[in-house]
């Protein structure tokens, strides 16, 4: 079974200025959290039991949220605020850990993987990038299911989902003979970066969340610089995909793009109207906005 999991978190954030200028895009506040931590609870709902970081010095507070913080349990114990202990000592279950490395350029999100080479070891992992928040559909959480079928068949599995033709330039677009059905894998002809618009294989983008074996890590060893003159992880994949066979997975749940300021304002309307105790003011508040 997979257990680990790396998070590519080392990027400067330039779509989320001026904020990320001094708070790292992951530790933006979706309602009452950073959105990191939806990421890494999708990331425990799946089994995953350790998480790999690659990160950057200015992103110490990403490691801060998620370690104890003394001081402030102690605060808290001694004024009896048991319910807010609670809250702050119960943020990742006693059998996640969270380690991290550091990438000490920005040569891509495939260097970004290669640097937990030693980590993940000769172990299959899942990477997860945390721009995105994946919420659940009704049934088991998408990366479950890729979790699921890799140990069924050893494929790669590669999360995709349907975008308008006119956006395929933005992301990672798999070559697929049919467009699988919702929570279903298929085998994948080939997969390419940011294709100009009019020129892709398909409208399936690549959604981020990946599981892949351990192999992968020495292609990326060998991937020369690519689009955006940086190492892609879609081109180690294509290179995979040479020799073994790779799945694009499509997805049931719902995707928001928190590294776009309009993805976030979404994601906060759609957590913030299901969020346990604040829901239901949240709707009407939303409601006497009358627009
Ligand atoms: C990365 C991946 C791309 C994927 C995208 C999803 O691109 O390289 O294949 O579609 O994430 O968000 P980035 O957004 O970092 O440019």
């Amino acid at each position: 079974m997979i257990k680990k999991a790396i998070l590519p978190v080392a990027g400067l954030g330039t779509r989320f200025l001026p904020a990320s200028k001094s708070i790292p895009k992951e530790m933006v506040t979706v309602v009452d959290r950073p959105a990191i931590e939806y990421v890494i609870k999708e990331a425990i709902a799946a089994g995953i039991e350790q998480i790999i970081l690659v990160t950057h010095s200015s992103k110490a507070s990403i490691e801060n949220y998620f370690d104890r913080n003394f001081e402030l349990e102690a605060t808290l114990e001694n004024k009896k605020k048991y319910d807010l202990l609670k809250l702050i000592t119960e943020i990742v279950p006693a059998h996640v850990s969270i380690v991290s490395v550091r990438q000490p350029q920005p040569l891509g999100l495939g260097h970004a993987v290669l640097c937990a080479k030693d980590i993940v070891g000769h172990e299959a992992f899942a990477v997860l990038l945390p721009d995105v928040l994946v919420k659940d559909s009704a049934e088991k959480n998408d990366l479950a299911k890729m979790i699921e079928r890799f140990s069924q068949n050893q494929a790669a599995q590669i999360m995709v989902e349907a975008v308008p033709d006119d956006m395929v330039d933005q992301y990672g677009i798999v070559d697929v003979q049919e467009s699988p059905a919702e929570g279903q894998s298929i085998v994948m002809q080939g997969i390419v970066e940011k294709p100009a618009v009019g020129t892709a294989p398909s409208n399936l983008s690549v959604v981020g969340r990946y599981v892949l074996p351990a192999k992968i890590m020495q292609l990326l060893e060998q991937t020369p610089k690519g689009a955006g003159n940086e190492i892609q992880l879609t081109d180690a994949i294509a290179m995979l995909q040479q020799t073994e066979a790779v799945e694009a997975y499509r997805m049931k749940g719902q995707t928001f793009d928190c590294g776009s300021k309009i993805g976030y304002l979404k994601a906060v309307l759609h957590y913030g109207v299901e969020h346990a105790t604040l829901g239901a003011d949240f709707k009407q508040l939303i409601k006497e906005l009358e627009i």
